[in-house]
């Protein structure tokens, strides 16, 4: 199993933007003391205001966007206390960032076909600079499909930005206030009814755990491999507290230990390697 990732390190710092997006989320960009390396995308912070207003326990993140060696942004969705505390934030406010965590999305893989990314609402998270590194590491524009959901088009953030990325963009609402109407998974299945079985697909996705579920279960039918990366309660964020256990699979490549942490071992997993 991991130990927690080599290069992290507890810093106090500084919020420089807080952006609101969509109907109930931020983009809230920190700049670090110390410069970092590039960060893999799917690796995420442990976020918490200095002060009292967060929750003694820091909250996990993806990182979204890395703007500069010591910028980062957050794509935030609003939710409990700790987002509550983190959306009041404002330029010059210090936060304590625990990170950068996890093992983020595998080696992309230029000639393995290909490669849709399924995304639900703040799922978005780990896809910009996801589909950014797939095509820095040759990956062809036109072999990448962005698939993204949400209620309705408000839950859709930052649509405009994961347009210009030059990928196709297939938006999907459940109201049909936006793009296709439906889930995503029937967006999938349109677009293999309308344009035939690719023979070979990677599917990579992230959101709700009942929709993650559903791209699987689609994967598996077509006979597609398959990622996911979790969004599990986390305490500590370094393999400590146990409060991120995900089952195993006993054919799984992680079945030494019949669970794995989603904060050392993922947040990103093979699906078929474990029980979610
Ligand atoms: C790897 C990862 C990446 C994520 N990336 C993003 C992202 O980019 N954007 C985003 O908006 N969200 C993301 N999330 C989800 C985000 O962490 C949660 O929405 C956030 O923790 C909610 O915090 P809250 O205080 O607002 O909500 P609350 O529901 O008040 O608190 C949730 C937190 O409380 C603690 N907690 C509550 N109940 C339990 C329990 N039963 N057992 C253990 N701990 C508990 C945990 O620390 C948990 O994370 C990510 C989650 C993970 C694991
Ligand atoms: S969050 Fe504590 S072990 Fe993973």
């Amino acid at each position: 199993m991991p130990a927690v990732a080599p290069d992290v390190r507890v810093h106090e710092a500084r919020v420089h933007l807080n952006r609101p997006c969509g109907d109930d989320a931020f983009v809230l960009g920190v700049t670090l003391p110390e410069e970092m390396a590039p960060l893999r995308a799917g690796r995420f912070f442990m976020l918490r205001r200095k002060d009292e207003l967060s929750p003694e326990i820091p909250r996990p993140f993806s990182v979204y966007r890395q703007t500069g060696p010591r910028e980062l942004e957050f794509l935030v969705k609003i939710h409990g206390r700790g987002t509550r505390a983190l959306h009041q934030s404002r330029a010059g406010d210090v936060l304590v960032t625990i990170g950068p965590l996890g093992l983020g999305w595998p080696d992309w893989q230029a000639n393995a076909g290909p490669k849709w990314f399924v995304a639900g609402g703040i799922g978005s998270a780990p896809f910009m600079m996801g589909i950014e590194q797939a095509i820095a590491a040759g990956v062809p524009a036109d072999q990448i499909t962005y698939v993204y959901g949400g209620r309705t088009k408000g839950f859709l953030y930052d649509l405009d930005l994961f347009t210009d990325l030059g990928v196709r963009v297939i938006a999907a609402t459940d109201d049909g206030s936006a793009g296709f109407h439906g889930n995503v998974v029937q967006a999938c299945e349109h677009l293999i009814e309308s344009e035939g079985k690719p023979e070979r697909v990677q599917v990579f996705t992230c959101g709700p755990d009942p929709m993650m579920k559903a791209v699987v279960a689609f994967a598996d039918r077509q006979g597609f491999e398959s990622w996911v990366s979790l969004e599990t309660y986390m305490g500590c964020g370094v393999g400590i507290c146990n409060g991120c256990a995900v089952g195993t699979t006993p054919e799984g490549q992680l079945a030494d230990w019949p669970v794995a942490k989603c904060c050392t071992d993922g947040p990103v997993f093979r699906a078929s390697d474990i029980r979610f």
